[in-house]
């Protein structure tokens, strides 16, 4: 198992003001924040990041909402992370997300999930690497 996921704080959660509160989450959960940035997603960069979902009826909506606002993107560091963050956030539906996770506290709905998480170790790393450099993964903590 892995030791690295790749988190995005969406454009919903930090419109709403939930940034500080989904970071306090992470970190309570047992997170080391390996790098995080502030960004505006650009379209284009959306529709590459979610290309495996092109063919989905909800496509455009996903780009046009997760290019809609700033999204807060991170490396995760925790043993296993890839299923310890999926665990710390919840089902992609907030109706059926398991009570304390991040997406039943903040999500709206499906596409206005709050947060993003990497399905695989694989992702994970094609993830981090979309958004992050080598040098940017720090070897101190948050
Ligand atoms: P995410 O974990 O970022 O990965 C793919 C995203 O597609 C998912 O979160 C949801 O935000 C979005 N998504 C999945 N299903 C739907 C849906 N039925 N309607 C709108 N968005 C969806």
């Amino acid at each position: 198992m892995g030791n690295k996921t790749f988190a995005m704080i969406k454009p919903d959660a930090v419109a709403s003001g939930k940034l500080g509160k989904v970071i306090d989450a992470t970190l309570a959960a047992g997170f080391n924040i390996k790098a995080g940035r502030l960004t505006l997603i650009t379209k284009a960069q959306a529709q590459e990041f979610y290309a495996v979902h092109r063919e989905r009826p909800f496509y455009n909506e996903l780009v046009d909402f997760m290019s809609s606002g700033p999204t807060f993107v991170m490396a995760l560091e925790q043993e296993n992370a890839v299923q310890a963050w999926r665990d710390t956030i919840g089902a992609t539906d907030p109706t059926e997300a398991a009570a304390g996770t991040i997406r039943q506290l903040y999500a709206e709905n499906k596409g206005r999930n709050a947060v993003h998480g990497s399905d695989s170790d694989e992702n994970a790393e094609k993830e981090i690497a979309f958004f992050f450099s080598e040098a940017e993964i720090i070897a101190s903590n948050l």
